[in-house]
């Protein structure tokens, strides 16, 4: 395995290896990190989280918080303190407050800010975040008496709130998307009377179980897809413990899974039954991968994965299990170049409005590799058993984006130049250092 990093850092070059063997501790999730720096700062007295993860994400949303008043400690993943300011005590901030390339924290902040009577705020981020929608979130918002302006009619950030008092809506969701249900039902917290939202399919619980757990008033019908919170309700400082991110484990879960001579043992993986649709998926395809040392932690269900190589075939992706794997749609279509027949991912048009457009990102660069993708209108079409080859790919700014392609690297014959690999660090600051260990190891 050889590496050439220039002073830059970006352009990453990857050598393929027969196996990945070894541990590797998951950093924590990235959904519940930026969840407990926004309810601890939200909330009366100290909040403490453990495990955080220090990704440039939950970074941004910890520097906007700071610019409004919350005091938090230096981040570390050891021990995070946060004083909490107490519902609507945010402060009004200096500056524009800058999301980075985090849609959670401007999604979830606008939700918080919209109810902020009498304070102005303005916020924005990279050049990917100010061309992603934001009207899912600004016009139910404006349905409960917020006030927000933007570029196209509010869609597009840079985005002006003048905080209003909010009255609470029952909203149903055109898209199944925890960032929407979220940004309302925490909205929701400094409306008059209830805010509800139903949702076309579940999508990740974590600002249901969290509130709960900080004391707001939850309610959860998940029949019926929706969820309610009460209007007035104080949060408490908490002790939370962050499990690691499944969707960080996903792509060592893909890496050994298609390289012959593997076997990982992943640690500390979140296994919130919203976000395990990866894990049905893989094993569908064939993967050998057992769960050992279940436990729960902070309300949350959490476990070690142990996987070895195993041969993949072909799977049909498509429905209601779309959003418990979402995130993991890119490595899920490099798992597919390396199984056995043909890979059918459908209902997945939301994967055109993330970071990049990763339907289209992951068809060109997996094409570049040779692989056979089909790109279709809300999915792709993967003919797997196509040996890939080492290309020069581009990750598109993109951190999932980069680390599929990685993985793809580690099995295609020959070498392949990663252009823009450090945005990984957006949500897994470890993981080329962790691939370096790794594939030092390896034989290649
Ligand atoms: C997230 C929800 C998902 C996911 C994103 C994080 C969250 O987005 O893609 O990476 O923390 O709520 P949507 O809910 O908008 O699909």
């Amino acid at each position: 395995m050889s590496w050439q990093t220039p002073p830059s850092g970006t352009t990453l070059t990857l050598s393929p290896v027969s196996g990945l063997r070894g541990q590797v501790r998951i950093p924590g999730d990235k959904s519940i990190s930026h969840r407990a720096l926004m309810l601890g700062s939200l909330a009366e007295g100290e909040t403490t989280i453990r495990g955080l993860l220090l990704g440039e994400d939950p970074c941004s949303t910890a520097a906007c918080f700071r610019a409004m008043g919350v005091e938090i400690s230096e981040l570390n993943s050891e021990l995070v303190r946060i004083q909490g300011v107490g519902l609507g005590q945010l402060q009004e901030p200096a500056n524009v407050l800058d999301a980075g390339n985090s849609g959670t924290t401007m999604r979830l902040m606008l939700g918080i800010l919209a109810g902020h009577a009498g304070r102005f705020f303005v916020v924005t981020g990279d050049n990917s975040l100010r061309s992603r929608p934001m009207r899912r979130v600004v016009d139910p918002l404006r349905q409960m008496g917020a006030e927000i302006w933007g570029r196209d009619g509010g869609n597009l950030a840079p985005l002006a709130v003048q905080g209003r008092s909010l009255k609470g809506i029952h909203y149903s969701s055109p898209v199944a998307s925890a960032q929407v249900k979220s940004c309302l039902l925490l909205a929701g917290l400094l409306a008059e009377g209830t805010t509800q939202v139903t949702e076309p399919a579940l999508s990740r619980d974590h600002s249901e179980r969290m509130l709960r757990a900080f004391g707001a008033e939850i309610q959860v019908d998940p029949d019926k897809k929706t969820v309610a919170v009460v209007g007035g309700s104080r949060l408490r400082g908490q002790a939370v413990t962050v499990p690691g991110d499944i969707s960080s484990a996903a792509f060592w879960l893909v890496a050994a899974s298609i390289l012959p001579e593997s076997e990982l043992l992943l640690e500390n993986v979140g296994l919130n039954p919203t976000r395990i649709g990866v894990l049905q998926v893989l094993e569908e395809m064939g993967a050998d991968i057992q769960i050992e040392n279940q436990r729960e932690i902070a309300g949350e269900p959490l476990g070690d994965l142990r996987v070895r190589s195993a041969p993949l075939r072909g799977c049909t992706l498509a429905g209601e299990r779309i959003p418990t794997l979402i995130d993991e749609i890119p490595v899920l279509a490099v798992a597919a170049a390396f199984a056995d027949g043909v890979t059918v991912i459908r209902d997945a048009a939301e994967l055109r409005v993330k970071e990049s457009d990763r339907l289209a990102a992951i068809a060109q660069e997996l094409g570049r590799m040779g692989a056979q993708v089909r790109e279709q209108p809300d999915g792709l079409e993967i003919q797997g058993g196509i040996p890939l080859q080492g290309a020069e790919v581009d990750s598109h700014q993109d951190h999932r984006i980069a680390m599929s392609l990685m993985v793809a690297a580690l099995g295609a014959q020959g070498s392949t130049t990663l252009i823009g690999a450090d945005c990984a660090r957006v949500s897994y600051p470890d993981f080329i250092p962790t691939l370096q260990r790794l594939t030092s190891k390896a034989v290649g």
